[in-house]
């Protein structure tokens, strides 16, 4: 499809953003696709991994603003294809690497916590501005941000929505390894081929060891989904939306 290149190379499964004119903002289509392509790459004795990249100095705007838009006039719930994506990510069974060049902003940030391995280039920067959109964390974010880095730091990327750098997102553990950004996709893939060389069984068991109760991931993305939902047609967010589209500040005094 023209806004998502996914392939097979060497056992890996690449899905790759391609939606440049957009920022790689992810809209529906985009998210069956992925779902459709994890679920299949899981199922499938050819693919040991996926990866994500994205494309044109960015990884991706983070959701379709225009859509969220569309669900903000009488729809009070996240769309199916965008709660399909989001609660699969937690069940992956295979492992997952991120390559990051440029901004990652909302669910292009949470989906990197669901993540086996994420490397990103220099000028990699990661925002979650949920709250500037009138919005609430999402993804299993709320959860998975405070024990990965601590309630310090994830209060300051998910609530104060503070940009990390690359080498900030590094410390705080989000990132594995800061690299070139010409040598970012191939510092994806060989890790891919490396985790592609160890013993299968080995691998699924441990990181099903280490991925712990899922269950608990999945229960956190519906109850943020459902106050998620709501807010979208919160007068906080139907300001925010339309002063991103009419590139404004928003006013959230009036809202
Ligand atoms: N949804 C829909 N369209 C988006 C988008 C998004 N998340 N992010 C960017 N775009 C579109 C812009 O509307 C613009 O479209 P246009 O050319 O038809 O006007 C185009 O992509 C280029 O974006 P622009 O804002 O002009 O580029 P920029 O380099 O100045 O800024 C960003 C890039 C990513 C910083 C900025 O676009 C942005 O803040 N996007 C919104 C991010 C966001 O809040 N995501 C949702 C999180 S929950």
């Amino acid at each position: 499809m023209a806004d998502l290149d996914i392939s097979i190379r060497d056992r890996i499964q690449i899905i790759r953003f391609t939606r440049p004119d957009k920022k790689n903002a992810l809209k529906s289509t985009m998210y069956t696709a992925m779902t459709d392509a994890l679920v299949a790459g899981d199922a499938s004795p050819n693919v040991v991994a996926h990866v994500f990249v994205g494309s044109g100095g960015i990884f991706s705007a983070g959701n379709d603003i225009a859509e969220f838009i569309e669900r903000a006039t009488g729809q009070t719930s996240l769309s199916t294809q965008v709660l399909g994506f989001i609660r699969y990510l937690p069940l992956i069974r295979k492992p997952v690497i991120a390559a990051v060049d440029g901004l990652a902003v909302g669910v292009g940030t949470t989906m990197l916590l669901h993540c086996d391995l994420v490397y990103a280039s220099p000028t990699a920067s990661l925002r979650t501005p949920f709250l500037d959109l009138g919005l609430v964390p999402e993804a299993g974010s709320s959860l998975l941000a405070p024990l990965r880095m601590g309630y310090a730091r994830a209060f300051e990327l998910l609530v104060l929505g503070e940009a990390f750098s690359a080498e900030r997102a590094r410390e705080a553990g989000i990132v594995n390894a800061v690299v070139p950004a010409d040598q970012l996709e191939a510092t994806a893939l060989k890790a891919a081929a490396r985790l592609a060389a160890k013993a299968p069984e080995a691998l699924s068991l441990s990181r099903r060891l280490m991925r712990g109760d899922t269950s608990a991931i999945v229960a956190r993305i519906d109850e943020e989904a459902q106050i998620f939902g709501e807010r979208l047609s919160s007068p906080e967010a139907r300001e925010a939306f339309a002063a991103f589209m009419e590139k404004r500040a928003p006013n959230f005094r009036k809202a």
